[in-house]
């Protein structure tokens, strides 16, 4: 069975964003083959987990970047996620969007191994208020990605992430993030 690693998180906050940079991370450090779904709430999600069932098992990791919410994600045969990626950008807003997800997960019929908190467009201290929102609500935080200027230029040029430069911040920081995952989700 593939490793499963699912976005989840408020509009805006940067889950698509995070998604190409974990695909970039795993093709270009690990030679793992990588299905990467984009489960769009516009989509036949149905189809789309009967496809994603059936081509799973030819790869080692399967990354599902949510803008449709969770539902659809317990609907697939394996209702397994080994490592939720709970964005938020450095708001309340987002981070409380978070936490009302977090809330919904038991009543779902979805296997979620590990969760982790990843803060975009972070400053480089967080502030206190921030911080023990984060606490209430549970989701340990695993990472933060600065504001980087050049994902802004890729986005207008329409230029592939998997071009950014390897010293990009936001790519050095889910580099940083992804070694912590891998390490968790196979321990
Ligand atoms: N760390 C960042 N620095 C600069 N721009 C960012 C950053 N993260 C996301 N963005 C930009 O913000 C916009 C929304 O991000 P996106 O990943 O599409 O959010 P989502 O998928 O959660 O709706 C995109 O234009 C993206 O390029
Ligand atoms: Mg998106």
């Amino acid at each position: 069975m593939s490793c499963v690693i699912a976005m989840a998180g408020k509009g805006g906050v940067g889950k698509t964003t995070v998604s190409a940079l974990v695909v970039r991370y795993l093709t270009k450090n690990l030679n793992d083959p990588v299905l990467a779904i984009d489960a769009d709430p516009n989509s036949n999600l149905g189809i789309l987990n009967r496809f994603a069932d059936e081509l799973e098992s030819n790869y080692k990791y399967l990354l599902v970047d949510n803008e449709a919410g969770m539902e659809h994600l317990s609907r697939r045969t394996s209702g397994k996620v080994d490592m939720l990626l709970m964005v938020t950008d450095y708001a309340l807003r987002g981070l409380r969007a978070v936490g009302r997800i977090n809330d919904m997960l038991a009543d779902l019929k979805l296997d979620v191994r590990q969760k982790g908190l990843v803060v975009n467009r972070a400053p480089e201290t967080l502030s206190q208020a921030f911080l023990d929102e984060v606490e209430q609500i549970g989701v340990p935080l695993l990472c933060t990605i600065p504001q980087d200027d050049n994902l802004l230029e890729f986005d207008m040029e329409r230029r592939s992430m998997l071009e950014l430069p390897d010293d990009s911040p936001a790519v050095l920081a889910v580099d940083s993030l992804m070694e912590k995952v891998i390490q968790k989700v196979v321990a």
